[in-house]
């Protein structure tokens, strides 16, 4: 999950949906006997799962910049005697498992970046880095548990990969880097070169696969307990700058410049119309937010002009386009009534709305459900977005959360995703990993 409004709001939806726990009595390819097999693998190497995890955040790295994390991912690959292809759409890296057996292949993704924030955990592996991220120092911390994601699909793969001979297929493992966002600044026009899932699928990573799953490990859930939903799960995310255009002149007298301050005021109020009057939101839910004004230096001066920074979250490619359109038109047409101009550009984020197919969905959650004992529930969706929807552009896939609130915590009291106090639970790794592996086994052995 990626930027500020992104912090997951779990834990607020989950008070008022109850927990509905499933059983899984549909058939599934995957049986009992089979998952006793993944357990024993995964079981043995839980506690490398713990030292993997450790050391990634103890070494985070921004987006973009997942060097160490790739060369410790690949060469854990190559051991395990996969074909490694490195720098796949950036530092990413795909490793390929060929199973014994003729059949399908799936794919299983991680994403492995790291946040500007500044970590406050106290851990005895609290990271102390810092690096540079568009020109600026920075703290770098494993905000959003992608060590969990790394620690888990790098546990996955070994597990796997003992299991070689009797798989009728071909798993690849996706480690992508850059999910948090563009890993340089945007040109003038907003665009940036693609960076993070897009990047990996114009390289190539989804070739011949045919679903790909992931999961996003979360201290707002309850202990070992899956959320998923069918449909839209995480919202569309495009950010957007409006520059407001005026023409500065002297405070005391407005009439002989075009005040840009006063424009853009009515342009961010204008674009809250957008929602509330002018998309169906009884389709799906929303929001613009418009997070940074900068504009003017002095109580008596009129700038030039106002930029204005914002974000657009929809459930719906329909009402994203739609919305897009709109807020072009209010921010213009405000400020030519006051013969200002607006200039609005969206970009560099622009992921589509997560969305799990309703056939791959129900098709994979008898073998998840059997992965967690049925701990597993329905949740609300999620207003934060997610690269993943990249990969899901191009190959039906799948994605879920894992609740791993630290031992003690309530989960609806936990740090959130992108605090500087976010931890997770250990204990849980295994459980990811064991889901990943079950989602891969039985998407080869389906029909
Ligand atoms: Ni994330």
């Amino acid at each position: 999950m990626h930027k500020p409004l992104s912090a997951i709001s779990l834990a607020t939806g989950l008070l008022f949906s109850g927990l509905t726990f499933v059983s899984s009595a549909q058939a599934q390819a995957l049986d009992a006997a089979g998952l006793q097999t993944i357990d024993a693998a995964i079981n043995g190497v839980a506690a490398k799962m713990v030292s993997w995890r450790r050391d990634i955040h103890a070494h985070p790295e921004l987006s973009g910049q997942e060097v160490r994390t790739a060369k410790l991912v690949a060469d854990h690959l190559k051991r395990l005697g996969m074909e490694v292809q490195t720098h796949v759409g950036g530092t990413g890296v795909v490793g390929t498992l060929r199973g014994g057996l003729p059949g399908k292949v799936v794919a299983l993704r991680a994403d492995m970046d790291a946040l500007p924030v500044p970590e406050n955990t106290g851990l005895p592996f609290a990271s102390k880095v810092k690096s540079t991220y568009l020109g600026k120092e920075v703290p770098v911390m494993h905000a959003c548990g992608h060590d969990a994601h790394v620690a888990m699909l790098m546990g996955a793969a070994e597990a796997l990969a003992g299991m070689k001979a009797t798989l009728p297929g071909t798993i690849k493992f996706i480690f992508q880097p850059a999910e948090e966002g563009a890993p340089v600044e945007p040109d003038a026009t907003g665009k940036v070169p693609s960076f993070g899932a897009k990047a990996m699928v114009e390289e190539g990573a989804l070739k011949d696969v045919q679903a790909i799953y992931g999961l996003h490990i979360t201290a707002n859930l309850p202990s070992g307990v899956v959320g998923y939903r069918s449909g839209p799960l995480m919202a569309g995310s495009d950010s957007l700058k409006i520059v407001v255009e005026g023409r500065g002149g002297h405070g005391s007298s407005p009439w002989n410049a075009v005040d840009p301050v006063v424009a853009a005021s009515q342009v961010v109020l204008g674009l809250q119309t957008v929602v509330s009057r002018q998309l169906n939101i009884s389709q799906e839910p929303a929001v613009i937010t418009i997070g940074s004004i900068q504009g003017g230096t002095r109580y008596n001066i009129i700038p030039d002009n106002v930029e204005l920074l914002g974000t657009l979250r929809t459930f719906d490619e329909g009402m994203r386009q739609d919305a897009l359109k709109r807020i072009t038109t209010t921010a213009e047409a405000i400020a030519m009534s006051s013969g200002a101009k607006a200039k609005v550009v969206f970009g560099p984020v622009a992921y589509p709305v997560t969305t799990n197919p309703a056939e791959l969905t129900a098709a994979s959650l008898p073998a998840l459900k059997l992965a967690v004992g049925g701990k597993a529930m329905i949740i609300p969706k999620v207003s934060g977005s997610e690269d993943f929807s990249e990969f899901q552009k191009v190959v039906p896939g799948f994605f879920y959360f894992l609740g791993a609130p630290p031992k003690g915590v309530e989960f609806s009291k936990a740090p959130s995703n992108h605090s500087p106090l976010f931890d997770i639970d250990e204990d849980q790794l295994p459980v990811g990993a064991r889901t990943l592996a079950a989602l891969a086994v039985d998407f080869l052995q389906r029909k």
